[in-house]
């Protein structure tokens, strides 16, 4: 019998679900977010199998043709949401937005194969996997070609919101050098629904703003953006994620007997991996996000900082330092993992990613300390993440401190999180 907090997170996807997607709040977010429908599709797995690969199979109809696939889909109208489709202007139907997210879409479709492995009806899905990886595929080939101009082997984000974490102080610097003074008036929404200390700033919407009239003014040139963007940023998460997504499609290829194409995807995680030490802030003993432009250094650890293990890089020089970090982050916290090291000077209990405890990156982070055998970790992390949920709800976000609520409630990916957290990792 499931728990009540269970049901109530089956009873969030299913109010959340449009038909085959799903908002991650009705409010604050009222249209098909990409890494949300992602980790949504997890949840769905745990009690609706074929309605979790519909999930990730809608995002994927959007992609474009050059592979790129986009982080919001305004699949019906909603003037709740700044900025709309008019603001974006990508000449596609349905609208969607024109800078990406974390692709965590691989990393998914392989969970999801395999649950239907071990339901004994991975038959019924052979196709739909087969589809899925193409698609996927070319999506990773896009950003190989459009997020890493260079050819470092990191990903190299074009916009704060790309990275899926908005506001959080790795952008505050680079973001600075964009020219906000063209960005004209414009309504937010979000400070409407939500209360604004807990909300990016006026000066980060400028900037976010002003990056979107960027793109929007080179036509949505994906290589032209990634070339010449005034904000370019090897984000740490993104790296890290985009490095398991190969690690996950490859073995996916090789499972579903794509032979050849596990060794061009083979290629692009060499490469990653010789490259990504690009990453490594040797004075902070830590993976942290890099400006690309002035090769300057973020300077801030964050929960991302700790994804290498979900990356499968586990080199013991690297490992102790990281473990440090989250020993020490462990001591000021009651909950872990904390979006920013609390001991950061912008460290802020309740404002979006620049300390909230988000159980999406939670999840990752233990599923790699579970798999790189630090299970105690791994299990402090799930422990914690469970706990903050029994406690406050089914939030978007949670202070770490107290626990108290950040952001909208009846959350999507945070009711999914829930489900597939009740597996052992
Ligand atoms: C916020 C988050 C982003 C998420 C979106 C929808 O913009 O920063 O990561 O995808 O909300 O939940």
């Amino acid at each position: 019998m499931p728990t009540s907090l269970t049901k109530e997170a089956h009873d969030i996807l299913l109010r959340n679900d449009r038909g085959g997607y799903t908002v991650p709040n009705s409010r604050v977010y009222p249209f098909q977010w990409n890494w949300d429908s992602a980790f949504v599709a997890l949840g769905f797995d745990t009690f609706d199998r074929n309605r979790a690969w519909k999930e990730v199979e809608t995002l994927f109809e959007v992609q474009w043709e050059d592979g790129f696939v986009p982080h919001i889909v305004f699949w019906q109208e909603d003037d709740g949401y700044f900025p709309g489709p008019p603001v974006w202007d990508t000449h596609h139907s349905p609208a969607t937005s024109g800078i990406t997210q974390p692709p965590v879409a691989a990393s998914v479709v392989r969970q999801l194969w395999e649950s239907a492995g071990l339901a004994g009806e991975q038959d019924a899905f052979r196709d739909r996997a087969v589809v899925l990886f193409h698609k996927i595929w070319k999506w990773h080939q896009w950003f190989a070609r459009n997020r890493d101009f260079e050819g470092r082997g990191v990903v190299v984000a074009v916009h704060p919101w790309e990275t899926g974490r908005d506001n959080s102080p790795e952008w505050d610097v680079p973001a600075a050098a964009v020219d906000t003074s063209k960005v004209g008036e414009y309504q937010r929404r979000d400070t409407t629904h939500l209360d604004s200390k807990m909300r990016p700033t006026k000066s980060d919407y400028d900037r976010f703003v002003a990056l979107v009239q960027f793109g929007r003014s080179l036509n949505w040139d994906h290589a032209a953006i990634g070339a010449t963007s005034p904000f370019r940023v090897a984000d740490v998460g993104m790296t890290m994620i985009l490095l398991r997504a190969n690690r996950d499609l490859c073995w996916l290829a090789k499972d579903i007997g794509l032979t050849e194409a596990a060794g061009d995807v083979q290629a692009i995680i060499d490469r990653s991996v010789a490259g990504v030490g690009y990453l490594w802030d040797e004075s902070l003993k830590a993976w942290c996000s890099r400006d690309t432009i002035t090769g300057r250094f973020s300077g801030h650890i964050t929960s991302t900082s700790f994804l290498s293990f979900y990356a499968g890089l586990d080199d013991p020089g690297h490992r102790h330092a990281v473990l440090a970090h989250l020993e020490r982050i462990a001591q000021r916290v009651e909950y872990l993992v904390p979006s920013l090291d609390p001991d950061d000077a912008d460290f802020d209990l309740l404002r979006y990613w620049r300390g909230p405890v988000w159980s999406v990156v939670n999840y990752m982070i233990a599923r790699g300390l579970a798999e790189a055998g630090v299970p105690q970790w791994a299990q402090r992390v799930r422990a914690d993440t469970l706990r903050l949920i029994e406690v406050t709800g089914f939030y978007e976000a949670f202070s770490p401190v107290d626990g108290r609520a950040s952001g909208g409630d009846n959350f999507s990916w945070t009711a999914a999180i829930w489900l597939a957290l009740q597996d052992v990792l």
